[in-house]
């Protein structure tokens, strides 16, 4: 068994990577947005939740400067983290705002390694 930090636990890949980790016995812990959907996915999987095999943690901005400084705190610790959530999707109507965040990101995450 693996203790897994799962991002973007409301978004497609993350929906089947969840289901496979659990179906394979992992211990995860998703990140959601809120706590709506958190509730929605643990309607979803009562009995991993009650075993204990799946929490939540919430993440309301992964472009946030510390973002995830709760979430990757766990006991026992994470073994591995799958990175899903992402702010940017095929369904693109503004590609300079897309550029714009693409470009905040990678210099939030320049700063969070310095
Ligand atoms: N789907 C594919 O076929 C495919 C193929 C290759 C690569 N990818 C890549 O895989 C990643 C995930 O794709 P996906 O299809 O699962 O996307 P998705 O369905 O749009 O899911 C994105 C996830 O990220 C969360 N999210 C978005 N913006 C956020 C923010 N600012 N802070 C915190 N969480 C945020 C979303 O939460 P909400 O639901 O609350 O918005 C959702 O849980 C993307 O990087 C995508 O480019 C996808």
């Amino acid at each position: 068994m693996t203790r897994v930090l799962l991002t973007g636990g409301s978004g497609f890949i993350a929906a089947h990577t969840l289901d496979i980790l659990l179906d394979h016995g992992h211990s995860v812990v998703t990140t959601v947005r809120t706590q709506a959907k958190a509730d929605k996915i643990k309607a979803s999987y009562k009995s991993y939740v009650d075993q204990g095999k799946l929490e939540f943690a919430i993440v309301p901005d992964i472009a946030q400067p510390d973002a995830f400084e709760k979430a990757v705190v766990s006991d026992p610790p994470f073994e591995a983290v799958l990175h899903t959530a992402s702010p940017f999707h095929f369904n693109v109507t503004d590609v300079q705002k897309v550029s714009a965040n693409i470009a905040d990101l990678a210099l939030s995450a320049e700063h969070d390694r310095t």
